[in-house]
């Protein structure tokens, strides 16, 4: 007797079921390989958790030596210098300008134990214990270094964003090279920006305080 469609389908069924049994054994020790991989997870991640050091989470309070001034400040551990003088002091010290925020552009930068700095980048933690100086510390508008006063005078502004930026890092480098070239202002000034492209007013600025200090 010829078994009918039907019956072939059921028999078909029937002879797959041995591995169907198996499949889904299968999925059972995958399943339960996940579950043991997800428990270990959990209990590296606790692990890790614990061992984060405390300081690590919540803030931490900072003294840092802004412009000859003891500066105290609660701030994250992963707070830049940049950020902490501009907003986490009392009063705030808004020099250093935020730009870029990603060390290129030089609009932050300050001397740090009198090296120049891109402030975007150090976290203040990193910068206790050392002298931190910013353009206000360079002079005052009623006692302007010789850098500051150049600017004026020779106009080496325009929207005046990046000044801070160039007087600091000029102000440093004529410290080091009192009578540079123009080529030698250009190349101390690499790391500034100007995106008005007041370059040669900065440059005659800088190389003006450099005359204007040695007479
Ligand atoms: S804001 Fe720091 S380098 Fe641009
Ligand atoms: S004067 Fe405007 S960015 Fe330099």
């Amino acid at each position: 007797m010829t078994k009918s469609r039907d019956d072939r389908d059921e028999q078909k069924q029937t002879s797959y079921d041995p591995g169907r049994r198996k499949f889904l054994k299968g999925v059972g020790i995958v399943g339960a390989g996940a579950a043991i991989a997800d428990h270990l997870w959990i209990e590296a991640e606790a692990r890790e958790e614990a061992a984060t050091p405390e300081s690590l989470s919540g803030t931490v309070k900072v003294v840092l030596d802004v412009n000859g001034q003891k500066r105290e400040a609660q701030v994250e551990p992963r707070t830049t210098l940049l950020n902490t003088l501009r907003n986490h002091l009392e009063p705030v010290v808004t020099g250093p300008k935020l730009v870029c925020d990603a060390g290129t552009c030089g609009a932050c930068t300050i001397l740090l134990d009198d090296k120049p700095v891109y402030s975007c980048l150090v976290l203040a933690v990193d910068a206790t214990n050392k002298k931190i100086t910013t353009v206000e510390g360079l002079g005052t508008p009623e006692n302007p270094n010789a850098v500051q006063a150049a600017f004026v005078e020779n106009d080496g502004l325009m929207c005046g964003f990046c000044t801070p930026g160039f007087v600091t890092t000029i102000s440093a480098y004529l410290k080091k090279n009192p009578n540079p070239s123009l080529a030698e202002v250009r190349e101390a000034c690499k790391g500034n920006f100007c995106r008005c492209g007041t370059y040669p007013k900065v440059f005659e600025a800088a190389l003006a305080a450099a005359k204007g200090s040695q007479a």
